[in-house]
């Protein structure tokens, strides 16, 4: 409950960026992270974790020596992270940046992206941002992306844009859902074979 108030306080100061007003639920975190299947050494990396449900059910069933970074814009969020998950190394910033991110921390490509972004409320430059930055992570790699698109925004025209470049810049689409479960119910995406 605490966590549903803080997080619709941040919804309040920055609806573009935080764009929902409650936290993912178990049933959509548990939906994003399923299959995660990685090696030693392989990472994953979450974009926008928010208050961190993602994170928790990531958590759960990263295999020992697999690697894990979040990427979070809102400061406090950011603090909440890093008190909330003392193991798990989340970084303060933009997904847009995650090349420089990557580089900086020595990291190597990712294996899986799993993104709690609000792309329906993001103007196309920084979709087409964020997009690029997907695109150079998983080319020529088995990996995928995964991202959630709630019902009722599935229509809107930015949620549409989003996936029609997402259709043109993967070879595999699978869309999951609804997760009825979740408030307000979830479309999970996941997007694989980057060209
Ligand atoms: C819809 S909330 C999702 C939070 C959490 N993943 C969940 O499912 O409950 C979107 C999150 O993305 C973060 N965010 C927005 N733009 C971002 C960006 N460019 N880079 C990293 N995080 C961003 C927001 O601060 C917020 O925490």
């Amino acid at each position: 409950m605490r966590d549903g108030l803080g997080f619709f306080g941040r919804f309040l100061r920055n609806p573009g960026s935080v764009g929902a007003v409650l936290p993912s639920s178990r049933y959509l975190s548990k939906a994003m992270v399923g299959r995660l299947d990685l090696q030693p050494g392989e990472l994953v990396v979450e974009f926008g974790p928010g208050t961190g449900p993602a994170t928790a059910a990531v958590r759960e069933v990263l295999p020992k020596h697999a690697q894990y970074l979040g990427i979070e814009l809102d400061p406090r969020f950011h603090r909440l992270l890093t008190e909330r998950f003392p193991t798990m190394a989340v970084h303060h910033g933009s997904a847009a940046d995650l090349r420089t991110i990557l580089a900086d921390r020595g990291l190597p490509r990712p294996k899986r992206i799993l993104s709690g972004l609000p792309f329906a409320s993001f103007p196309a430059p920084v979709q087409d941002a964020v997009i690029e930055e997907i695109v150079w992570a998983l080319r020529g790699s088995d990996g995928d992306f995964r991202t959630f698109q709630y019902v009722h925004a599935y229509g809107l025209r930015a949620a549409r844009r989003f996936r029609a470049l997402m259709r043109e810049r993967f070879d595999g689409f699978e869309r999951i859902g609804p997760i009825v479960r979740n408030v307000p119910p979830a479309f999970v995406l996941r997007y694989w074979g980057a060209k």
